[in-house]
């Protein structure tokens, strides 16, 4: 990588994302997109740190929007996907072939187009095939760019007609991280503390955190290099709750990070302290964290943000080098029909 994120630590460039989000608000404005029309559906073909920008927009879509968004994370694509449908292709490498084969599917389909990547070949298909690109800058992990592919795709849904304007959220966000991003630092390495050699549990107590849960996990999977378990309220309460604490050897060694935000309804708080009490002894500590800020998208970003810095503190503890992610790049060479072994 030779780029400005190089002498970058991941703890830097987590501290780094409301600036990322700023830029990138800046740059996804100046990009050209071609027309809007009316579209049925919005679909976002993507994997991984690519596919999260997604997840994010279809939750924050979903409480104000009419427009359906699904998140596409495979090689094909579902059968509501047509000519009605918007395709935005998020590849940060421009080479994940689960995105690539999608987004063949989408140009077969008839599909209007638009890719949010650095390049690489989803690059080249654009130039070939006339799509319209927003460009993010290279050099960094697909998942420390997390603030221009995220608001590169908001940016791109409001031009293009989808939704309304994020631009007062985003700023609030901004703002928001900036001012409370030390404090949350230290908060996050109390966290971080609490779950170095245990199973962090992540429960979510209202939808609108659904794409947090599914951050928190994998920078938990590819910052710290641990597993996490991810549930949300009320559906675990028909179900997970009697697995709990079972096996016993997973009782004293589970830690639940419950997240909050002022949208969970009051039934779900309640729900989750009976399921403390009933469970008892089936864990060994829970932590509750609540979202700030005004808006849904500041919010949202808040319990993001801390779930980083937390993944980063927690790596630091462990002793792991947050950046590489050696097992996905292993797989990737696989895939691609190359040789090497890594014992990692
Ligand atoms: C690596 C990471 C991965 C990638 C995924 C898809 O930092 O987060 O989850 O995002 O392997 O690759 P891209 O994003 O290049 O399409």
């Amino acid at each position: 990588m030779t780029s400005r994120y190089q002498e970058m630590t991941m703890l830097d460039l987590v501290l780094g994302l409301p600036e990322q989000m700023a830029e990138a608000e800046v740059n996804a404005r100046r990009a050209g997109l071609g027309r809007r029309r009316r579209y049925s559906n919005v679909v976002v073909a993507g994997m991984g740190g690519s596919a999260i920008s997604g997840h994010i927009c279809r939750t924050l879509l979903a409480e104000t929007n009419q427009v359906h968004v699904l998140v596409c994370r495979r090689y094909d694509l579902p059968a509501l996907v047509t000519d009605k449908t918007l395709f935005v292709g998020i590849s940060y490498s421009g080479n994940t072939e689960e995105t690539l084969s999608a987004t063949r599917h989408a140009r077969k389909r008839g599909c209007d187009m638009v890719f949010i990547t650095t390049g690489g070949r989803l690059g080249r298909m654009a130039k070939r095939m006339a799509v319209p690109v927003v460009g993010v800058p290279a050099g960094l992990q697909p998942r420390a760019a997390l603030g221009h592919l995220c608001t590169s795709l908001l940016v791109a849904l409001e031009r293009l007609g989808i939704c309304k304007s994020f631009k007062s959220a985003l700023n609030e966000a901004v703002t928001l991280m900036v001012d409370r991003r030390e404090a949350w630092l230290r908060q996050a390495g109390a966290i971080a503390r609490k779950l170095d050699g245990n199973l962090p549990m992540v429960y979510g107590t209202s939808p609108l955190l659904e794409a947090v849960l599914d951050r928190w996990r994998s920078q938990l999977n590819e910052n710290s290099e641990v597993m996490c378990h991810t549930s949300m309220l009320s559906e675990h309460n028909h179900n997970e709750v009697v697995g709990m604490g079972r096996p016993g050897w997973l009782a004293r060694r589970s830690v639940i990070v419950a997240l909050h935000d002022r949208s969970s309804p009051k039934q779900n708080r309640t729900r989750l302290a009976h399921v403390l009490d009933i469970t008892r002894g089936g864990y060994r500590e829970a932590i509750h964290v609540e979202s700030e800020g005004r808006s849904a998208l500041a919010r949202v970003f808040s319990l993001i943000m801390i779930g980083d810095l937390v993944s980063v503190e927690l790596a630091a503890l462990r002793g792991v080098d947050a950046m590489p992610v050696e097992r996905i790049v292993e797989l990737k060479r696989r895939m691609a029909g190359g040789k090497k072994r890594s014992r990692r």
